[in-house]
């Protein structure tokens, strides 16, 4: 017998196979078959292409004899790639929270740093014997220290997630809200298309939070067209029934937003986009970009129940799709 297992995994009808002899099978199934006479087990995980594309396959056969046939072999074929998948997500994950623990920690010692600092420029800038340039170099000092604080809390936004006190929200709504907050400086040349499913669910979130990562994929797509562009905002209900359709590991079969933001912008090449969720990962000038943003979006989400996935190439814009659960209806 041959089932559709088997079929889907080699892309061989069962007539190709069904009253052969061995030597007769397509691709490497002579080969394989002939091993497994001769070890009577056989268990190999390699890429096999046999008429479909190449797949990681793990294959196990062995002989058996059954009564009224005689002799047999099982051939199990087991699809490896997506566990393989979910193991390079693993190991990126576990990556990300260390890099993250490591941040953490840096941005603790230097807020107490940055206090002291602060704190004696402020008692500086009170002195009235301080002459207008010495004022101004103490002005300029709190200034810094400022900026330094602000980055501090976007760094501890990943790092170290506060809890918060969920709320239902309507995503579509936050969409349009952002979308206007931010769509003053500099979009002249870019075009906003938003397309957003009617009666969709709400989420339970934070607002301020979700809002934030809205914010960062607008302001990337801003700045992936210098040039001008389509930014295109899609807001849907996506159903995952099964642990097996969920793209990730880790979340929960059910019903969920999916808020996608594309750009027609310059692209990620491949090897960049395994590294833009690290934090001070940047391709902008220093002053323009930190690299907090997308690692931002990524535990905000995480934080949500939720997870992001890229879809982009080199020149040809990129798509960052935030999956959110939905809240459940009553
Ligand atoms: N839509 C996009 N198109 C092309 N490249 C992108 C896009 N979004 C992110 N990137 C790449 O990912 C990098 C990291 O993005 P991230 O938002 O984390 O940091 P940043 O934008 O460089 O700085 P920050 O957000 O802290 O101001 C960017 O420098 C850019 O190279
Ligand atoms: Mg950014």
């Amino acid at each position: 017998m041959w089932n559709r297992g088997m079929l889907n995994l080699t892309g061989i009808q069962e007539d190709e196979v069904l009253g052969h002899v061995y030597d007769e099978l397509p691709g490497d199934w002579p080969d394989l078959l002939l091993e497994t006479a001769a070890q009577s087990t056989f268990e190999s995980i390699s890429e096999i292409a046999i008429k479909s594309k190449p797949r990681e396959l793990q294959l196990i056969a062995y002989r058996v004899r059954l009564k009224d046939f005689g002799s047999a072999c099982v051939v199990h074929l087991h699809d490896m790639s997506r566990r393989k998948q979910h193991t390079d997500r693993y190991i990126h994950q576990q990556r990300m929270e260390s890099l993250g623990r490591l941040a953490g920690g840096i941005a603790h010692d230097f807020n107490n740093i940055l206090t002291i600092i602060r704190g004696n420029a402020l008692v500086l800038r009170n002195d009235e014997s301080l002459s207008d340039k010495q004022r101004s170099v103490s002005e300029s000092v709190i200034k810094a220290t400022q900026k330094g604080a602000a980055m501090i809390n976007r760094l501890l936004t990943f790092s170290k997630p506060q809890p918060f006190t969920p709320y239902p929200l309507d995503i579509a709504n936050l969409v349009d809200e952002t979308m206007s907050l931010v769509s003053h400086a500099d979009w002249e040349r870019i075009q906003v298309e938003t397309e957003m499913e009617p009666d969709l669910p709400s989420v339970k979130g934070d607002a301020n939070r979700l809002s934030q990562v809205l914010v960062n994929l607008f302001v990337n797509a801003r700045d992936a067209m210098p040039e001008g562009g389509t930014l295109s905002v899609v807001v849907q209900r996506r159903n995952f029934l099964t642990p097996s359709e969920l793209p990730q590991a880790g979340v929960d079969p059910g019903t969920y937003l999916l808020i996608a933001v594309s750009d027609t912008g310059v692209g990620i090449p491949r090897d960049v986009q395994d590294r833009i969720f690290e934090p001070f990962f940047t391709t902008k000038s220093t002053g323009k970009g930190t690299g907090l943003g997308l690692p931002n979006v990524h535990s905000i989400v995480k934080q949500h129940g939720g997870w992001v996935d890229l879809e982009s190439s080199d020149g040809e814009g990129s798509t960052f799709t935030v999956y959110l659960p939905a809240a459940p209806e009553d």
